[in-house]
């Protein structure tokens, strides 16, 4: 049977392999999806073992993202865009592919799940790490008027915008800097929830038409989004479509067939993961 997984650390609460079970499932594939708990310094060897016997993919979750990059023979060029890759691809070439699903992934929930046009739009992006580097050039593809990036660290957020200005309008500035008027997006990237933190926004920054969208699902996601209901957005959302669109997008490298998401989604919210 062919051979994929995911490596992270700690892996066991992932929901990948009960995702792309049901990918295969629905599909007809024969695959097997595996959970491989690899500490950073296992990290190579446990990769290059798995793909010399056989392995044809593997998706990449914390810590080993940036890591990742090091050990694919090639990128493709959203995962270069994103310096970061989520998944590792065996080639017919006999090389391993590095990949990054992620911002597809977002984008795809936003349009097609969540319905948004984001054309002409105002986007505020919070944090300037990784996640946020992930996603900046999926997001400015859909030709928003702006995205601001807010960070608790300006300067990171200035270097984003900076690094991204190519693609489209870009500020970055601190949380109290983003202005009065509301957005029409506001995505938390950063790792704030998972402290129970939330970034100090102006009020005005988010209105009675903005949607608000946490990249974390589960419990690291629970802070941001019943602040911003609070705050009386339109709606406010985690982030398990994303995780379900990555999913759909990585099969879609691995296996040549891009299975249907809606039923994945509808079973993850029915075990209790709230969208
Ligand atoms: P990731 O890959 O998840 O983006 P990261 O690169 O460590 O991880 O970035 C974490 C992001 O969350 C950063 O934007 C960080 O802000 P700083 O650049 O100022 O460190 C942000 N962050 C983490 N904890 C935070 C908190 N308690 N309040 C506000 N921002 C926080």
């Amino acid at each position: 049977m062919d051979q994929y997984g995911v490596v992270g650390h700690p892996v066991s609460h992932s929901l990948s392999p009960f995702i792309h079970g049901m990918f295969a499932r629905e599909t007809g594939q024969a695959m097997s999806y595996r959970l491989f708990d690899v500490r950073p310094a296992d990290l190579e060897v446990h990769v290059r073992d798995f793909f010399a016997q056989g392995g044809l993919g593997l998706n990449v979750t914390l810590p080993h993202k940036i890591a990742a990059r090091e050990l694919a023979h090639e990128l493709t060029a959203r995962a270069a865009h994103a310096a970061a890759v989520n998944t590792l691809a065996w080639t017919d070439g006999g090389t391993i592919l590095g990949d990054n699903t992620d911002g597809a992934g977002l984008v795809q929930d936003l349009r097609e799940n969540l319905g948004l046009q984001l054309a002409g739009r105002r986007v505020l992006v919070l944090g300037a790490g990784g996640a946020t580097r992930g996603v900046l050039a999926p997001l400015l593809g859909l030709k928003p008027a702006v995205v601001v990036i807010a960070n608790r660290t300006p300067e990171r957020a200035a270097a984003l915008a900076t690094a991204f200005s190519d693609l489209g309008v870009t500020h970055g500035v601190g949380f109290e800097d983003v202005g009065k008027e509301a957005f029409d997006l506001v995505i938390n990237a950063t790792s704030a929830s998972l402290s129970g933190d939330i970034p100090p926004l102006p009020e005005g920054a988010v209105g009675s038409a903005t949607v608000c969208y946490d990249l974390a699902y589960g419990k690291s996601a629970t802070a941001f989004v019943a602040w911003a209901r609070l705050r009386g957005c339109a709606q406010a959302r985690q982030g398990l479509g994303m995780l379900v669109e990555q999913a759909a997008e990585s099969f879609e490298l691995w296996r040549g067939m891009r299975p249907t998401t809606a039923t994945v989604l509808a079973a993850l919210q029915a075990r209790g993961a709230r969208a």
